[in-house]
Parts: structure tokens; C-alpha cells; sequence
């Protein structure tokens, strides 16, 4: 059980790596083999991943094309209206995706004061975090274990900050966002990485 949840994790916190190692001609289980990681350096490593991933798709994709370039808007209806998904419906999906695949962790994005129901705490810790680094201003991370349905896991919080004024104004205008009063640098949630232990 343990190796079976161990390996993939390390074989995703290895694409952290992927472009040194894919410029240096490493392969994969040469990455995978010294390892090691503790649970915080793992779900501190996914989260670069991802937060690497939104940032590039919300300038080079959303920023570029719509409003730089023009040519298309992103639309949180983005089906319905042809339109690029928002940032933060893409990365709901990729943790949808990852979590149907069941590669043993799982991550959101989720908020005390969600647009998207789905998106707001249900756990203990998941509501502590997301205090803790509201309360904090986003400067410190939090970490956390907790047991799940009898399964222990390793629960780790990161700030997500309103770093354009983009952030506060769709959230403020939102019809379905608890929250109106959102100012440029406010945490207006954050991203749960929950990483099983033995
Ligand atoms: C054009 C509108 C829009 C913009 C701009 C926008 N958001 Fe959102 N945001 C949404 C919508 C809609 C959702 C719900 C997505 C879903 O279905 O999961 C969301 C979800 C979120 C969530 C998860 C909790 C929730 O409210 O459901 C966070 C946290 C968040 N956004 C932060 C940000 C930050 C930080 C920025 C700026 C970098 C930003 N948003 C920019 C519309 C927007």
C-alpha cells in the first residue's frame, strides 16, 4: 500500500524537475531513485508545479489573448460563450483529472468565502489553514496532519493572493461570491495539498 500511494508521488513531484532533467537528459527513474523527500519538501514541490502552471496559462494564455492581443475572453461560461476557462475553473479541472486518476494525493483551491460551492472547506484543518494563512497575510504556509475515514494524511496549505486588481473586482462583482469587500493583496483562499502517510 505504501509503496503503491509513495511511488507516483514521486514521480510527480519529479516533473518539479522536469525541465532541468529533461535539458540534462536525466531520465525519470534516476530522478525517482536517491528521493527521500519528507511530505512537507513533496507537497512543497507540487505546489510549485502548480502555481507555476496557473501563472503561466493566466499571462501567456488568458493576459496574452484577451487582453493584450484581443482575441478571445475568458469566460467563467466559457462553453456556452467559446471563451478560454478562468484561471481557477483550469486548475479545478487538472485536480479533478489528477484525482480520477487516484495517484494517492489529492489538491484543490478552495476559500472561506467561495464563489463555487464546491470550493469552500470541509475539514477540520482545511478550515484552520485557511484561517491560519488569511490571518498571517499569506507569509507563512501551514502544515498540518489529519486522519480521514481512518487513513492519516499530511495537509498542506498555501496562500492565494489577490495579486491584480482583476482578483477583487470579478470576485466583489461576483453574484455568488459571500464576500464584497476583497482588497489587492488580500488571501482570498488557498490551495490544499493532502498527501497520505503510513
Ligand atoms: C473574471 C472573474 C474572475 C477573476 C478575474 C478571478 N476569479 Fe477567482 N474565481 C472566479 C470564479 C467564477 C471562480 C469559481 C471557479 C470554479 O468553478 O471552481 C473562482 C474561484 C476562485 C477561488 C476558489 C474559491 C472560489 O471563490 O470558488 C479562488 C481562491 C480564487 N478564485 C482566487 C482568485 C485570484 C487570486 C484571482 C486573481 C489572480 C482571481 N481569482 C481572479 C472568478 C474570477
Amino acid at each position: 500500500m505504501r509503496s503503491k500511494n509513495t511511488t507516483p508521488l514521486i514521480a510527480a513531484l519529479s516533473v518539479a524537475a522536469a525541465a532541468t532533467l529533461i535539458l540534462t537528459g536525466c531520465n525519470e527513474a534516476s530522478a525517482a531513485k536517491p528521493a527521500g523527500f519528507t511530505p512537507q519538501q513533496m507537497a512543497d514541490g507540487l505546489f510549485v508545479v502548480m502555481s507555476s502552471d496557473r501563472a503561466v496559462y493566466t499571462k501567456q494564455v488568458v493576459n496574452r489573448l484577451q487582453n493584450e492581443e484581443k482575441v478571445i475572453k475568458a469566460s467563467e461560461h466559457w462553453q456556452d460563450e467559446k471563451g478560454l476557462p478562468l484561471p481557477a475553473q483550469m486548475f479545478r479541472m487538472g485536480a479533478e483529472t489528477v484525482a480520477g486518476k487516484n495517484p494517492g494525493f489529492t489538491y484543490s483551491l478552495l476559500s472561506l468565502w467561495p464563489i463555487n460551492k464546491q470550493n469552500a472547506p470541509k475539514t477540520e484543518a482545511e478550515i484552520a489553514g485557511l484561517k491560519f494563512i488569511s490571518d498571517n497575510k499569506g507569509t507563512t504556509n501551514y502544515y498540518t496532519e489529519e486522519v480521514l475515514g481512518g487513513q492519516k494524511y499530511y495537509t498542506a496549505v498555501y496562500a492565494d493572493v489577490a495579486v491584480s486588481a482583476a482578483c477583487v473586482k470579478c470576485h466583489n462583482n461576483h453574484d455568488d461570491s459571500p464576500k464584497t469587500d476583497f482588497a489587492l493583496n488580500d488571501v482570498m483562499g488557498g490551495v490544499v495539498i493532502r498527501l497520505p502517510l503510513k
